[in-house]
């Protein structure tokens, strides 16, 4: 099956940092389907051959394991192609156009890596330019949007060009291997679905830590922000994998119709609620592994006076029969103590002590996402110490850790994303009404901190946040996994 797959912002962060070595990995694998052309796009005066120079040296910055050899580099340039466009001119489409019509590749995937701003205009001119036909897919970056008004003005512009099974909404964490690991071990075991609900689950925490800061992507940031960044995609998808009924199969429907209805079911937001429940900081300087490190405010790009959350912790709840009354609690920032992306299912504690020590770190299954893919199970144990005859228990650790048991270099979630866009894979792809309906959940917490005149509150770089996300939990009589 041949394949074209045009890379707009071609020439942009997203394709040096994340795209190019996962096309180059895929390629390396075998796995990239043969006949395929990969087809940069960018505003710069670029030949074909200065572009696969300028990839070349960009791979300079990858960890030396996924770097190109120049033999490897030689096969993998010769699918690279430039094509220079500004994205507002329909003649460039017209033009991206004959380089399409030269091979008619069996799919043309569109991959929208611009500027959000960009998305309508690029599906607009490539339906003037007739390049929306049946074997296009297009594949769209997140932030869809920077609310419910503004995701929806683009899903419809979208849906006008392209049927929704076109249509591929990145979220990268849904292709990390830990993800779709939480999927085998919920519907391909039989053990954990009877414990997997209100009646012996005490709390769940997801949690997604950055050590690094805003880069050089503080303009962007600026008019993100922390909960539109990770909360409004990564966190909430996480926590409908984790929360969703098991669908009747694995069908991309199926799949998506579950996310949603946990996304429904979703407790709305009081008041009351907003003010005690979601707690937002802002990274102070500090220091990260010994180097000290600047605040927010002095980033590039960013206000010194900004109020924009790097930090956002919350609590909420999944007001259906399985889940009721059960806290969910969601935490991410950047510069924070570790990168560290994990969920933490606390199990209920026994109802009845019979030993003499209760140890709060059993009865615990953790999803590791990063910086290692596997599974924690906490348990309790009999103790060394049988000499007094002593009921001690102490906590054991059951690991599963998949980078070990799989083998180092397993498939990348941009890898492996790239090649179901070309299969035409929908499953790990978010579709428009769950978009909307998180849209929807996180928007009153953005009308509250616009009148929210405390701001954000300020934590030291290489700390867990503001105290106040550990009293946001204690209230409810738990802590943050690292704290116990
Ligand atoms: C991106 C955010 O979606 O995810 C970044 O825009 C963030 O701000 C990144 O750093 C985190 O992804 P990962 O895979 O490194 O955890």
């Amino acid at each position: 099956m041949s394949f074209d797959l045009v890379l707009f912002g071609g020439t942009g962060d997203l394709a040096w940092r994340k795209l190019m070595p996962a096309l180059f990995q895929a390629f390396r694998h075998g796995t990239l389907p043969e006949g395929g052309r990969i087809i940069g796009v960018g505003r710069d005066d670029l030949s074909c051959d200065q572009y696969r120079a300028l990839i070349r040296s960009r791979f300079d910055n990858v960890e030396l394991a996924k770097r190109p050899n120049d033999e490897e580099f030689t096969r993998f340039a010769a699918l690279l192609e430039f094509v220079r466009m500004d994205l507002s001119k329909p003649d460039d489409y017209a033009r991206l156009g004959i380089t399409l019509e030269q091979r008619r590749a069996d799919t043309v995937v569109m991959y929208v890596a611009t500027a959000p701003n960009l998305f309508t205009t690029v599906c607009e001119q490539l339906a003037v330019a007739g390049l929306n036909t049946a074997k296009t897919r297009v594949v769209l970056e997140k932030p869809l949007g920077h609310d419910l008004a503004s995701n929806r003005a683009i899903n419809d512009t979208v849906r006008r060009v392209f049927g929704e099974r076109q249509v591929f909404r990145i979220d990268h964490y849904l292709g990390k291997p830990a993800v779709q690991n939480l999927f085998a071990l919920r519907f391909g075991n039989a053990l954990f679905e009877p414990l997997w609900r209100r009646e012996h689950i005490a709390n769940i925490q997801i949690t997604i830590a950055e050590e690094l800061g805003v880069e050089k992507r503080g303009a962007f940031y600026e008019t993100t922000g922390a909960l539109r960044d990770m909360v409004q995609n990564h966190a909430l998808q996480l926590l409908c994998a984790i929360g969703m009924e098991p669908p009747i199969n694995s069908h991309a429907d199926a799949i998506r119709d579950e996310k949603l209805k946990v996304l429904r079911s979703l407790k709305p937001w009081t008041a009351e609620a907003l003010a005690r429940d979601v707690i937002r900081g802002q990274y102070a300087a500090g220091t990260i592994a010994g180097t000290p490190v600047e605040a927010y405010r002095e980033e590039v790009g960013v206000d010194p006076q900004s109020n924009t959350e790097t930090f956002v912790a919350l609590r909420t709840e999944i007001s259906n029969w399985r889940w009721a009354g059960v806290p969910f609690y969601i935490r991410t920032g950047k510069r924070l103590a570790g990168r560290d992306a994990r969920i933490v299912v606390n199990f209920r504690p026994t109802p009845h002590a019979i030993f003499n020590s209760q140890i709060d770190v059993a009865n615990r299954l953790v999803i590791n996402l990063q910086p290692k893919d596997g599974l924690e199970l906490h348990l309790l144990a009999q103790g060394q110490d049988n000499r007094r005859n002593s009921q001690t228990l102490a906590p054991v650790q059951l690991d599963l850790d998949f980078d070990k048991r799989f083998g180092i270099g397993r498939v990348g979630a941009y890898e492996r994303l790239l090649l179901d866009v070309i299969d035409g894979r929908l499953n790990l792809f978010v579709r428009s009404d769950e978009q909307e309906e998180a849209w929807r959940w996180v928007e009153p917490i953005i009308e509250h901190w616009k009148n929210d005149l405390q701001g954000p509150r300020l934590y030291a770089a290489g700390t867990w946040g503001p105290s106040a996300a550990s009293a946001m939990i204690a209230r409810d009589g738990y802590c943050w996994a690292e704290e116990t």
